[in-house]
C-alpha cells in the first residue's frame, strides 16, 4: 500500500473488526517497532510504554469499565453525536471484550498542568499511536481509540493491570484484523477553509 493510501484511508474501525481472527504477536511487534520511530519531545521518548491486553477475563473487566462510562456519556450527550458515529461507537464498546487485543499506550509520570508541557507530554505519545495505527492498516489490521474508561475508571484499570500510580494511560486502542481491505478517505473540511495566512481567520492570498 503506498504512503498516501495508508495516510488517507486509515479509519477508526469499529464495526469491521474481525473479532474471531487471532492477531499474531510478531505482526504486532512489527507495528510497535515502526511506532517506535515516531517523534517524541527529547527525554520524553524514554517515558513511553505499551501495555497489550489479550487475557479474556482482563479484557472483559476493562470493557465493563469502558461501557459504564460510555453509556452514561451517551445518555447525556448522545443526541449531539451523528447517529452513524454513535451506532459505530456503541458497537465497539458493547463488543470490546471480544476484540483480540487492547493496546494501552502509557506515559511514565502524570500529565503536566501547563500548555507547553502538556504539548510535549501527549505530543510524545500520539505520533507513536498514529504510526501504530498506520502500520496496522498496512498489514490488514484495523484499530480504533476507545478510551472512555479514562474519564472515571483509569485507576480501576491501573489496579487491574498493575500500572503504578505515577504512570498515565494515554489512551486505549482496540486492535484486530479487519473484515474488509478497502477503506475510503473521510469527508473533512477543505484545506482552504481551515488554513489561515499570516493572521487568524485571514483569507488565502490571491494567486
Ligand atoms: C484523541 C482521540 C480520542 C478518541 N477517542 C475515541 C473514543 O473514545 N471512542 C471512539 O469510538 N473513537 C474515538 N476516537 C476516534 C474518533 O472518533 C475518530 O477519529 C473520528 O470519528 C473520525 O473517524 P476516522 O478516524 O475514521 O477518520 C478518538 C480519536 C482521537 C484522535
Amino acid at each position: 500500500m503506498d504512503a498516501e493510501t495508508v495516510l488517507t484511508t486509515t479509519r477508526s474501525v469499529r464495526r469491521k473488526l474481525d473479532l474471531d481472527r487471532e492477531v499474531p504477536q510478531d505482526v504486532l511487534d512489527d507495528c510497535l517497532r515502526i511506532a517506535q520511530q515516531a517523534p517524541a519531545a527529547g527525554s520524553m521518548a524514554a517515558q513511553f510504554r505499551w501495555l497489550l491486553v489479550r487475557d479474556a477475563e482482563t479484557k472483559a473487566r476493562i470493557a465493563a469499565y469502558n461501557r459504564e462510562t460510555a453509556e452514561a456519556a451517551w445518555a447525556k450527550y448522545g443526541h449531539l453525536v451523528e447517529e452513524r458515529a454513535l451506532a459505530s461507537a456503541r458497537h465497539l464498546v458493547r463488543n470490546l471484550d471480544r476484540v483480540p487485543v487492547l493496546a494501552i499506550p502509557c506515559m511514565i509520570g502524570r500529565p503536566p498542568a501547563d500548555t507547553f508541557s502538556q504539548s510535549a507530554y501527549f505530543g510524545s505519545a500520539y505520533p507513536a499511536v498514529w504510526s501504530f495505527q498506520l502500520a496496522l492498516r498496512d498489514r490488514g489490521l484495523g484499530s480504533s481509540i476507545c478510551g472512555y474508561h479514562l474519564q472515571d475508571h483509569e485507576t480501576d484499570v491501573a489496579a487491574l493491570l498493575g500500572i503504578p500510580a505515577d504512570v498515565t494511560q494515554v489512551s486505549l486502542l482496540a486492535v484486530a484484523y479487519t473484515t474488509q481491505r478497502d477503506f475510503r478517505p473521510a469527508a473533512r473540511p477543505a484545506v482552504e477553509e481551515i488554513t489561515y495566512f499570516d493572521s487568524w481567520d485571514s483569507a488565502r492570498p490571491r494567486g
